[in-house]
């Protein structure tokens, strides 16, 4: 039987902790959720992760660590999985009843038309309400509009005959969840975090269990909709700022200035935050937290947020300039674009990890498509994997051999040294366009080859 906090008064929560009374289950145990869970479980609170995925609950329940490149999780995960603090299952019938506290960690994507879409937290929070009885607290973590919660969770919780009552059968409260993939662990040991509750009491109750878990500050916010409207503020302030400098890029590239030498300068003023341009903008976050916002302002009036609008276009324009970039390159060259060989470094919407949710290369590689154009993928995170319809190189050699291009398109830490020697000697006339800022034009130039990058107007 759970125990209902919200009776207790701090010192009795505290001593639910201490002792490691309270057993948390983590609905959704992906790319955030899993992390949570093996914080949660190392600190000694019993744990149970929840998915739908099978493979995932398999993968986990035999010791298998699943988020590869996600540093400094795995021996936490190896020592909680033997001590049998975690353990992973599909059913969620039997397991929410024995949880205090139930974490939603689930996905929030956005449609093809860049609708948000809910259903998961919907989904879950409909089946809640025959699952919660005695007052647990329910914390969402999953990123999503203000006003989500108030408006629909609480009412698929509760039921259309409103059989649980918010308040009374259970609570709800979030968390926003901040860290950014591939540095989670760090981000988990010093990014405070937002709390906000339906009942302002439930929030002291989150903080003591985050507290106690992450050992970070918390910031107490007046209900779920201001907490949740700061984190999507501070994700489409750099979707905003990176649209700014990729105009910039643009600009610039007419005007023979380096877009990077600007923002290396701009940079040495306390006030200004460099961000920086690139093939646009991807994964599961700033661009679904842009149309969030969009999604919410349009129900209100659609000329609000027209900032937002106009940045989502820069950006997802940008793949079509890096397209611009590798035909005036060709041009250069005097070889037929048609035809040729092209080879892509990178899928991945950000380097060093394995996710192309959103990712610009997805964009990039349609284009080329339509251009009769052969491609040879190598990302160090795919190897021989099948990506946007194309089976991946297992070698950078392989790649690059037998190709009349390259596009680095993703700054993964593997391309940092890229060997510019073989690319000049086995391309013939060979072209190098860099979208990541990363290499120095004048290298390159030095060896022969023809280059363009994006905001690389000084070459
Ligand atoms: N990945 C990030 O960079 C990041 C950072 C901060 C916040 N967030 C937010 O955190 C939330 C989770 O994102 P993520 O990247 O961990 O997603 P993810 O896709 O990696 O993980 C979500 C997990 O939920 C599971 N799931 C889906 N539907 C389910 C259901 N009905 N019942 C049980 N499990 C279900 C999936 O199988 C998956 O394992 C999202 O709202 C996202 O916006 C993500």
């Amino acid at each position: 039987m759970p125990t209902n906090l919200s009776l207790l008064n701090n010192s009795q929560i505290q001593d639910c902790l201490k002792n490691k009374s309270l057993k948390i289950g983590v609905v959704g145990i992906g790319r955030i959720g899993l992390p949570t869970a093996l914080c949660i479980a190392n600190s000694d609170l019993e744990t149970i992760g929840i998915d739908i995925n099978e493979k995932l609950v398999a993968m986990i329940n035999s010791k298998d660590y699943p988020l590869k490149d996600e540093p400094e999780f795995d021996k936490i995960f190896d020592n909680v999985i033997s001590v049998k603090k975690l353990f992973a299952t599909t059913d969620i019938i039997q397991a929410i009843p024995k949880c205090d506290i139930v974490i939603l960690s689930l996905p929030t994507p956005m449609n093809d038309q860049n609708v948000p879409d809910y259903t998961a937290l919907l989904t879950v929070g409909k089946s809640l309400n025959a699952l919660l009885s005695d007052g647990q607290i329910v914390i969402v973590e999953s990123t999503v509009e203000p006003g989500f919660i108030e408006n629909e969770l609480l009412n698929a919780i509760e039921g259309r005959e409103k059989t649980l009552k918010s308040g009374v059968d259970f609570h709800l409260a979030v968390c926003p969840e901040t860290a950014n993939p591939g540095e989670i662990m760090k981000d988990f040991q010093k990014l405070p975090r937002l709390v906000g509750s339906i009942d302002e009491n439930i929030s002291s109750i989150v903080t003591a269990l985050y507290t106690h878990v992450f050992g970070v500050e918390l910031i107490q916010m007046p209900n779920c909709k201001t907490a949740n409207a700061v984190k999507l503020t501070t994700n489409v302030f750099r979707d905003i700022n990176i649209a700014f400098v990729n105009e910039l890029a643009l600009l610039f590239e007419k005007l023979g200035i380096d877009t990077h030498t600007v923002i290396d300068a701009a940079k040495r003023k306390y006030n200004f935050q460099p961000h920086f341009p690139g093939p646009g903008v991807g994964g599961p976050c700033l661009p679904v937290n842009s149309y969030q916002y969009l999604n919410s302002s349009k129900k209100i009036d659609n000329n609000f947020l027209k900032i937002v609008q106009e940045a989502r276009k820069i950006n997802e324009n940008m793949p079509q300039h890096v397209v611009n970039l590798l035909i005036s390159a060709f041009d250069e060259s005097n070889k037929n674009l048609s035809n040729s060989t092209v080879t892509l470094l990178g899928v991945s919407y950000k380097p060093n990890v394995h996710d192309i949710q959103i990712a610009p290369s997805e964009q990039i590689i349609q284009l080329l498509n339509q251009k009769n154009i052969k491609l040879k993928i190598f990302d160090p995170y795919f190897i021989s994997e099948t990506v946007f319809g194309y089976k991946t190189e297992k070698s950078i050699h392989d790649a690059i051999n037998t190709s009349d291009a390259i596009v680095v398109i993703t700054g993964h830490k593997e391309f940092d040294n890229l060997d510019l020697e073989n690319i000049a000697n086995s391309i013939s006339k060979p072209i190098l366009i860099d979208c990541t800022g990363k290499i120095n034009p004048k290298h390159v130039k030095s060896k022969g080859i023809i280059f363009r990058g994006i905001g690389r107007g000084a070459i």
